[in-house]
C-alpha cells in the first residue's frame, strides 16, 4: 500500500502556491520518504508535496529506470528554476493527480534548477530529456499549476469533469 493517498484533481491543496521549507527537519525528511514510497507504488516518475496534502516545497523524482537498473530516486527542497533553454521539448505528459489523462506539452528542452538536499545542502544542476520536462511539471505543482493549465480550457473542461466523475465513483469528494 503508497504511504500517502494521493490527491486528485480538482483540489484546491492542487491550486495553492506552496511556501518554502524554513527548516528540514524530522517532519520533512518523513515526508521525502512517505513521498518517494508513493511516487514508487503508484508508479510514477515524479511526485509533489501538495499531491499528497502537504504544503511544503518538497519533490520527489526518479526518470531513470523505468522499471529497469537501479532506483536514482531525488529529494528537492525548495526548487527554483534559475535557467531555461530556449529550444523547446514537446512530451506527453500524465500527472498522478490526473489519472489515465495525456497531453503533449511543451517546455523548455532544458533547464538549470537549484534545491536544498535533506542535508540541507544547496545543489544545482542541469536537467534534459524527460528529466527536464518531469522537473518542470513537479515545480509547477509547488507554484499551483497543473499541466492541464497549459491546454485549451475546452479540453481543461472535459479533463476536469471526468476527474469529478472519477472522485464521485471513488467517494473521494
Ligand atoms: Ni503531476
Amino acid at each position: 500500500m503508497p504511504k500517502r493517498r494521493i490527491l486528485i484533481h480538482p483540489d484546491p491543496r492542487l491550486k495553492t502556491v506552496v511556501a518554502p521549507v524554513s527548516d528540514i527537519g524530522d517532519d520533512i525528511r518523513a515526508l521525502a520518504s512517505d513521498m518517494l514510497e508513493t511516487m514508487y507504488a503508484a508508479p510514477g516518475i515524479g511526485l509533489a508535496a501538495p499531491q499528497v496534502g502537504a504544503l511544503a516545497r518538497v519533490l520527489v523524482m526518479d526518470c531513470s529506470t523505468r522499471g529497469e537498473g537501479p532506483l536514482t530516486p531525488m529529494v528537492l527542497v525548495n526548487p527554483e528554476t534559475v535557467a531555461s533553454s530556449g529550444e523547446k521539448a514537446v512530451y506527453e505528459e500524465g500527472c498522478l493527480s490526473i489519472p489515465e489523462q495525456y497531453a503533449e506539452i511543451e517546455r523548455p528542452a532544458e533547464v538549470t534548477v537549484e534545491w536544498l538536499g535533506l542535508d540541507g545542502e544547496t545543489r544545482r544542476e542541469d536537467f534534459d530529456g524527460l528529466w527536464a520536462t518531469c522537473v518542470q511539471h513537479e515545480i509547477d505543482h509547488l507554484n499551483g499549476k497543473l499541466f492541464i493549465d497549459y491546454l485549451k480550457p475546452m479540453k481543461r473542461q472535459i479533463i476536469t469533469r471526468k476527474m469529478k466523475k472519477l472522485k464521485r465513483e471513488l467517494g473521494r469528494e
